[in-house]
């Protein structure tokens, strides 16, 4: 998969060297490139924001510097319509699910916005020929794209073929099957005073399988209800 990310920040990314993201890169499974938004900019201060039409607060991205650097990316990759996503958190929640979808293409375009936002016409112009998807992490406020973007990288790149040592490890996780997973435990069977539960030193893999759903259920319940299918 081809990655591609626009910023003010390049410096933020190379913790992506680092970790699985990072093995992906250097096997080649993942090619993630970092633009600096500013080498757009014609300007002597190399000015990517402006005052907002209509008044208030903050400053918004100017549409010009985000034209230049998506189209010059769009003339380099393979031409089957990358998706363009834009952090915010006016966007649609990101979830597991949008993660597996993403982990299928192969291109994604990443855009961060700073300030109070990009110009509503960079995402409408994109939006006339290809993809555009404003995603948001969660209902909180970030002085930017740029964390998210980690996120989402993270949680997409996890799911490429290979990317994983082993896929197995995949499926009994959080928000897989709409649940969140089971407490987990290894060795040693007693720690503090606090004694592993005896059933998952039985033996008893189906009695196992029942304890784990048991408190995947009991867990959503108290924790994430509104992960739970409604009451008939
Ligand atoms: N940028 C600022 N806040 C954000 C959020 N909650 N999700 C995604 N991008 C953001």
């Amino acid at each position: 998969m081809r990655i591609d990310i626009i910023t003010i920040f390049p410096e933020f990314f190379s913790v992506l060297d680092v970790s699985l993201v990072g093995k992906a890169r250097q096997s080649g499974l993942i090619d993630l490139r970092v633009h600096n938004l500013r080498d757009h900019t014609h300007d002597r201060h190399r000015t990517v924001d402006d005052t907002p039409y209509g008044g208030g607060a903050g400053m918004v991205m100017k549409p010009e510097p985000w034209g230049e650097a998506i189209d010059e990316i769009l003339g380099d990759v393979a031409d089957d319509g990358p998706v363009l996503i834009f952090p915010s958190p006016a966007g649609e929640l990101f979830t597991q699910a949008m993660a597996r979808e993403l982990a299928q293409e192969r291109n994604l375009i990443f855009g961060c916005g700073r300030y109070e936002g990009i110009d509503q016409r960079v995402f409408d112009h994109f939006a006339r020929t290809g993809r555009v998807r404003l995603v948001s992490l969660g209902d909180y406020v970030l002085n930017g794209g740029e964390v998210a973007v980690m996120a989402m990288i993270e949680a997409v790149g996890r799911l490429i073929p290979g990317v994983v040592g082993n896929p197995e490890s995949l499926v009994e996780e959080s928000h897989e099957d709409g649940l969140l997973e089971y407490p987990s435990y290894t060795k040693p069977a007693a720690w503090r005073e606090l004694e592993v539960p005896p059933v998952l030193l039985s033996g008893n893999h189906g009695a196992i399988a029942a304890w784990r759903r048991e408190q995947q259920l009991e867990r959503t319940a108290r924790v994430r209800p509104d992960l739970l299918p409604p009451a008939n």
